[in-house]
């Protein structure tokens, strides 16, 4: 089956535009394989808008030593009461490594929580220390790759 007219959602929390940049990666990559691709702030994003959705992308900043995004938290708790049997997520995330144990922390969270919803995780998370590098570009190339083989 071919993954063309496939309907992606990225969203995405900043404070700094590094996460904003993991983002625009995505959405470069997903449309560049033929999906129709939504780009969506947190704050201004509803959980329940994935069940338009056939595969989606969550991707938080860490903030306070392995904090969520203070304006993504209603995104975060409301996101576990959803249902979303039919959606292949993938998780991607810039982080500090300087942080150690709470590098990219954030991304852990969101996973645990969406797991809640029925949805398929596909790849692993990619943590991203700061803007994302040509190199990093290629992990998401494979994320991406993971998420639409699942969803096939
Ligand atoms: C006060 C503060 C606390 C932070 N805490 C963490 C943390 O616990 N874990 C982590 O990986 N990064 C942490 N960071 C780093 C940011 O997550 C990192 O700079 C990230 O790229 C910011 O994303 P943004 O540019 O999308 O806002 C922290 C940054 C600041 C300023």
């Amino acid at each position: 089956m071919s993954t063309d007219g496939l309907k992606a959602q990225v969203v995405f929390a900043t404070i700094t535009g590094n996460n904003e940049a993991v983002a625009d990666n995505l959405v470069e990559i997903l449309t560049d394989k033929g999906l129709q691709v939504t780009k969506s702030e947190i704050s201004q994003t509803e959980p329940e808008e994935l069940a338009d959705y056939d595969v989606a992308f969550l991707v938080p900043y860490t903030y306070d030593e392995g904090s969520l995004p203070e304006e993504g938290l209603d995104y975060f708790d409301d996101l576990a009461d959803v249902d979303l049997p039919e959606l292949t997520y993938g998780i991607a995330g810039s982080g500090d490594t300087f942080y150690e144990e709470y590098y990219c922390m954030a991304l852990d969270k969101f996973d645990k929580q969406i797991q809640k919803t029925g949805a398929k995780r596909a790849g692993e998370l990619v943590r991203i220390n700061l803007y994302p590098s040509p190199k990093d570009k290629e992990r998401l190339t494979a994320l991406v790759d993971a998420v639409l083989k699942e969803a096939q």
